[in-house]
């Protein structure tokens, strides 16, 4: 086989770097040529619930202010007071972010780095290094043991290390936390109508539809669209069970309105962008957020999918912050995370009259239902939209 060149762009998710099965089957290569490989993820049905008490949650606005500079494209606002309290130059998660240089520089002046723990993982796992099978090749006992029709198992269609444009041909940290809050909060989304922004391979939308009626599972592109259909017809055995449907259809947050032209595969039906807008009450976006103009495009999306729903909604953002130190700034920085929290502040912030939004952290002290890093870059916000009239009639609880 060739040497695999990486191009500087590669980017390549560590939930695949990590996963417990150590053989992944190749299946096919997609439209673009990339190797297209099937990997089984165990669901944990008996994971035990955490006591949040026994470790606080996490309080996001310690964290430093992301410069609210970027205009994320939303409604004109008011932008005064918006994380003025959020002064703080250390992070919970131990990472100075902001301020002056000094604060990066031990007593002698040499620059303080701190690393992530090595080995701290808490599930105990070693690194391991997949080993790529082709069909037909003799499969190992590890993926033996998975039975095909195994309800406590997913089966993923994805690609590794791609470009960034095809980011969504892998499954991220971002999907796995979502699943684990739905399955630990079945009670929010038993028997609702649902959409998914940005779905990648539609692995968070199966697990949804395990528990609501039907969820809209949305993204751009066909080879990736096709990829998330063929990912939830794989996934019969889990769905069969459950009365859920997932609809995969186009949602380009670039554009500003839903393809309805029959001629376009994945583009929607009259019916179904009736339904979406009469039904709706939960939508969900798992790691989104790492392009500031995509990002200002999907909160446009968001602003005008949420402001024209028939019901107040809630919607729950999954985002690792991904931290990187940089000359240009001579610090640890995380634009893009910076970029989505002021964006969810202009949200917050919107007073036109038509919408209010709510914004709040969720504490991830909930079970894992799916074997993953969850580490302390990983986040999940939940933001509620209503209309003005529905506020007053609701009393606060
Ligand atoms: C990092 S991936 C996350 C995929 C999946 N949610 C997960 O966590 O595994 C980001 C997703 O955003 C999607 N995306 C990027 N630009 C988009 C656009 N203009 N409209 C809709 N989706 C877009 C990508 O295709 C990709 O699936």
């Amino acid at each position: 086989m060739d040497a695999i060149t990486f191009r500087s762009d590669t980017v390549l998710s560590d939930i695949h770097l990590l996963q417990p099965n150590t053989q992944h089957l190749m299946v096919r290569l997609n439209a673009v040529g990339q190797p297209v490989f099937v990997s089984q993820f165990k669901i944990l049905w008996d994971s035990e619930q955490l006591d949040c008490s026994e470790s606080p949650p996490p309080s996001y606005t310690d964290q430093p202010p992301p410069e609210n500079t970027a205009d994320c494209g939303l409604p004109e606002q008011e932008r005064e007071g918006v994380d003025e309290e959020n002064e703080e130059e250390e992070g919970e998660d131990g990472w100075r972010r902001s301020g002056s240089l000094e604060l990066l520089l031990d007593e002698d002046g040499d620059l303080d780095v701190v690393r992530r723990p090595r080995g701290g993982d808490a599930l105990g796992r070693d690194r391991i290094y997949p080993i790529i099978l082709s069909k037909g090749e003799e499969a190992a006992s590890d993926r033996d043991e998975l039975e095909e029709s195994d309800r406590s198992v997913i089966k993923i269609e994805h690609t590794m290390a791609t470009p960034l444009e095809d980011v969504g041909k892998q499954v991220w940290r971002g999907a796995f936390l979502m699943a684990d809050f739905i399955l630990s909060h079945r009670d929010l989304f038993q028997g609702c109508t649902v959409l998914e922004l940005g779905a990648g391979t539609g692995v968070t939308s199966i697990i949804m539809a395990t528990v609501a009626k039907k969820v809209y599972c949305t993204d751009v592109g066909q080879d990736l669209l096709s990829m998330c259909e063929r990912n939830v017809a794989l996934n019969k055995h889990i769905l069969e069970s459950a009365d859920g449907e997932v609809k995969v259809c186009e949602l380009d947050w670039m554009r500003d309105d839903f393809c309805t032209d029959p001629e376009v595969e994945f583009s929607w039906t009259e019916d179904e962008v009736a339904d979406l807008h009469d039904n709706t009450t939960v939508l969900i976006a798992a790691d989104v957020c790492y392009d500031d103009d995509l990002t200002d495009g999907l909160f446009r999306t968001l602003y005008r999918i949420m402001s024209n729903l028939r019901h107040p909604c809630t919607l729950y953002f999954s985002i690792e912050k991904r931290l990187n130190f940089t000359l240009q700034h001579m610090d640890v920085s995380c634009e893009a995370y910076d970029h989505f929290r002021s964006c969810l502040s202009d949200l917050k912030n919107i007073t036109d009259g038509k919408r209010i939004f709510t914004l709040e952290p969720v504490p991830l002290c909930f079970p894992q239902f799916l074997i993953y890093e969850r580490i302390k870059q990983l986040e999940l916000w939940k933001i509620t939209s209503s209309h003005p009239d529905q506020m007053k009639a609701t009393p606060a609880v």
